[in-house]
């Protein structure tokens, strides 16, 4: 059975339930989740995995400056140089997204490989559209 780990970052919870939301998905496809805040992830178990998968709560000035918070930033650091099959970001936002990928993939440039997922979400549950973006990502097309 292919594993997947769903790392999240959540102030308020949102995050949280979307990163568990994810895992509900992929059980359905099989893979075994494992859904983990990012202060109780061990980064050394992230290289053991088929699909691995980073979120966080989009943080700015609403329309502009986006960005992944601190904890998630430093989380990021402590990723050792690894090379998971598929790497996906997740993100739960209010108006818009802005920077918020690009900063997330340039925290994480040369320790893994390109994300090949970008999954945004206003609420905690997956639109039509998430849900077709993760099966695509899960079949490697
Ligand atoms: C300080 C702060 C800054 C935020 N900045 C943005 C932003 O720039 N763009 C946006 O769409 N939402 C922004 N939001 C909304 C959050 O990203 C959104 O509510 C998110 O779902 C919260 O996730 P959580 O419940 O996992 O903490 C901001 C929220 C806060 C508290």
């Amino acid at each position: 059975m292919k594993r997947a780990v769903i790392v999240y970052r959540s102030r308020t919870g949102t995050t949280r339930r979307l990163a568990e939301e994810i895992g509900r998905f992929l059980a359905s496809r099989d893979i075994e989740p494992r859904v983990v805040s990012v202060g109780d992830c061990d980064v050394k178990a992230l290289s053991d995995v088929d699909f691995l998968l980073l979120g966080c709560w989009t943080s700015g000035l609403m329309i502009v400056r986006q960005h992944p918070d601190q904890p998630w930033i430093d989380f990021a650091r402590e990723i050792p140089s690894t090379t998971v099959p598929r790497v996906g970001l997740f993100t739960t936002y209010k108006l818009a997204t802005g920077s918020m990928f690009a900063q997330m993939r340039g925290h994480l440039a040369g320790r893994l490989p390109a994300p090949r997922l970008e999954l945004k979400s206003r609420s905690d549950t997956l639109s039509e559209p998430n849900r077709r973006a993760l099966e695509r990502f899960v079949a490697g097309t």
